[in-house]
């Protein structure tokens, strides 16, 4: 029925606010990064990955808490809990990359098995929980979801290089991505 659709066309066709919307559009976001970390060298290549670091952090939190308890309870729980422990393999690769020399080989061959793992994931997500979670919720849940993710997905870096040293967004980029992880996930809990 939306073959064919790209993430941002699907998002499009939802209410403004809504968290599959948010979601959707974080989905296309992440794998422009993915391309853009491949095709790309030296500084250039360590802003993008950076940036993808950050994004997956508040992305992937924000699907633990906010999505995965109502999909637990539409999708089913084996579903949820697959997706669970695909995000928390997900969250050890990332420590292991972000070890590495991004002009390496071995980042390039962790970072295209790491790719794949994402995009699979991402794509039981939008076939499984996404319509699931749509389905039994009302807009005004939806929404309110949605509200959730867009207040710690402010906390995020829209530019890598954030010219106010000490910046709360700075201070997002600097440090590994168990710690951006913690920081969305205070953010969460308070919101
Ligand atoms: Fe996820
Ligand atoms: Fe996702």
């Amino acid at each position: 029925m939306s073959e064919g659709l790209s993430d941002r066309d699907k998002a499009a066709r939802l209410p403004e606010g809504d968290v599959v919307a948010i979601l959707l559009e974080q989905h296309a976001r992440i794998k422009e990064l993915f391309t853009t970390v491949s095709s790309t060298q030296g500084d250039a290549r360590k802003d993008a990955f950076d940036e993808l670091r950050a994004l997956l952090a508040v992305h992937e939190t924000a699907e633990e808490m906010i999505l995965r308890p109502v999909a637990a309870d539409t999708a089913g729980k084996a579903e949820a809990d697959a997706r669970n422990e695909e995000e928390a393999e997900a969250n050890k690769v990332l420590a292991a990359l972000e070890k590495m020399d991004v002009t390496s080989a071995e980042f390039d061959a962790e970072l295209a098995h790491f790719r794949q793992s994402v995009l699979d994931h991402a794509e039981h997500e939008e076939q499984e929980e996404f319509p699931a979670v749509r389905a039994a919720c009302t807009e005004e849940q939806l929404g309110k979801m949605g509200r959730r993710l867009r207040s710690v997905e402010k906390m995020a870096p829209t530019h890598p290089h954030p010219t106010a040293a000490g910046s709360p967004k700075a201070q997002w980029m600097t440090g590994p991505f168990a710690s951006m992880v913690d920081r969305a996930k205070d953010a969460l809990s308070r919101g």
